[in-house]
């Protein structure tokens, strides 16, 4: 049985059945029900308020939305039926319900502010959900940094080996990445806390609704201002994608260093069996399944952002049935983001380092070459003279198959006579390491200092 349209008046003929399937949006929009019932309250209050509802009518419907609510927190299956949206299901329970009474619920209201309205009120607690596993991420690193704050690790650029660092330095590296997606996170958040309800379809409303005290009971901090922008707008949606894709993107560069870190053939680091899989095939593999669907994960919340730009794009004012598909993108990254932090926390967490390995990776690349132009330019060599002899004294390593430290004085001395005895102690990885000594930078006390910094940032530890 077709179950009867919010719409049907003006219509002789039923919506093709493939026309249905294309526009019917409840197995999507579902994931709003508790939102559409709270606004239907809020809305139905407002009624009241402006007395368009009786006192029984007001009592009949907020009890039936209460029931409601309660109903589908036990279990929903039953309720939803071939409903076009959550906002036509909810509305067809309450007239079942509450019989004519329920049909003056839609009063004043348009699926138009109420889709809204509801969609930012997901998009809030969505928003405070993922700061939250942001921020244990960030406790995660922190620990992590912590226990790592004195081994020193190979730095890349280029993926080259390029100097010594601490790997507490590394790992508080993308803390401040993520620091700044809670910014993000943070600023998309305001940019959803507007009440559109009143908004109506596109021109407001007749009823002279009390839209504060509608804003006020919903928790939101502020009105919108234009009732056409308000069911036109989906800029925080956007902001909140953009944010979710930032995210991703430091999640994904993160992943691709376990990846590499963790293969055999690099063997820096392990990863527990509970984040990792094996093959079908070859018995012996170990594969970091999780770090790699993360990094594919990306791409789908990248193309979120990107699709939901292209269909805003070029859109007229004000409703156009094109922004339905704004949840499928929303919810569908929001999710993604969620369980993605979730794993990747859980998964550094078992990540264990290779010590062995790090020191022979070291080694390799030559790493403390910087420190020795550095060193020639301590003895007044300027650092353009200093960078051409250290690139001789490099390629006559690579000659001789040494280490820079391999290297007698008088192989380095027949190179540059500014070279002294002291040489030897100015490029162990551990002089390197203490020489840059600025702030911000990867030396033992800088790393400290980062760290105490870091304590002080991640305020919610404290309670
Ligand atoms: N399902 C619709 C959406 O998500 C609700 C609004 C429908 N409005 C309309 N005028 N058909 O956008």
């Amino acid at each position: 049985m077709t179950t009867k349209k919010v719409w049907g008046g003006r219509f002789e003929k039923e919506l093709d059945d493939d026309a249905k399937t294309l526009s019917y949006s409840l197995e999507s929009d579902k994931k709003l029900v508790f939102y559409d019932l709270a606004v239907n309250k809020a809305h139905v209050n407002a009624l009241y308020q402006q007395k368009h509802l009786t006192e029984q009518e007001h009592h009949a419907l907020v009890t039936c939305l209460d029931q409601l609510v309660k109903e589908f927190k036990e279990q929903s299956s039953g309720l939803y039926g071939n409903d076009e949206d959550i906002h036509s299901c909810i509305e067809r329970l309450v007239t079942e319900r509450c019989g004519d009474v329920g049909k003056k619920m839609h009063t004043g209201k348009s699926r138009n502010d109420q889709v809204i309205t509801d969609t930012r009120l997901y998009t809030k607690d969505s928003l405070t959900s993922l700061i939250q596993e942001v921020r244990e991420l960030i406790s995660t690193l922190y620990e992590k940094a912590t226990e790592y704050k004195s081994v020193i690790f190979p730095g890349f650029t280029h993926f080259q080996p390029a100097q010594p660092i601490l790997l507490g330095h590394h790992l508080c590296a993308y803390i401040e990445k993520f620091f700044r997606d809670i910014h993000r996170f943070e600023e998309a958040f305001k940019t959803a806390d507007v009440c559109c309800l009143g908004s109506g379809a596109m021109a407001g409303n007749n009823y002279k609704l009390d839209r504060q005290s509608i804003s006020d009971q919903l928790g939101f901090s502020s009105l919108s201002r234009n009732s056409m922008d308000a069911v036109s707008d989906r800029d925080f949606i956007l902001e909140t994608l953009s944010a979710c894709s930032i995210c991703m993107t430091h999640l994904s560069r993160f992943c691709e260093e376990i990846v590499t870190f963790t293969s055999p053939i690099v063997g820096l680091m392990n990863l527990g069996d509970d984040f990792t899989t094996g093959s079908s095939l070859m018995p012996q593999k170990k594969n970091p399944d999780v770090a790699e669907l993360i990094r594919g994960k990306t791409g789908r919340v990248h193309a979120a952002f990107l699709g939901l730009q292209t269909t805003l794009k070029g859109l007229p004012l004000t409703y156009n049935r094109d922004l339905q598909e704004d949840k499928v993108y929303l919810f569908d990254a929001v999710e993604t983001v969620h369980l993605s932090l979730k794993c990747f926390r859980k998964m550094c967490k078992t990540i264990e380092i290779n010590e062995g390995a790090i020191h022979k990776a070291l080694e390799k690349g030559y790493g403390v070459a910087t420190d020795f132009a550095d060193y020639l330019v301590e003895k007044n060599v300027p650092f353009r003279d200093a960078h051409e002899i250290t690139g001789q004294v490099v390629l006559y390593a690579i000659q001789q198959q040494k280490q820079l430290h391999e290297l007698s004085i008088e192989e380095f001395q027949s190179i540059s006579k500014d070279i002294k005895e002291d040489v030897f102690k100015a490029i162990t990885f551990e002089a390197s390491i203490k020489a840059k000594n600025s702030y911000g930078a990867t030396a033992y006390n800088q790393v400290e200092i980062q760290l105490d910094e870091l304590k002080r940032r991640i305020t919610w530890n404290n309670h």
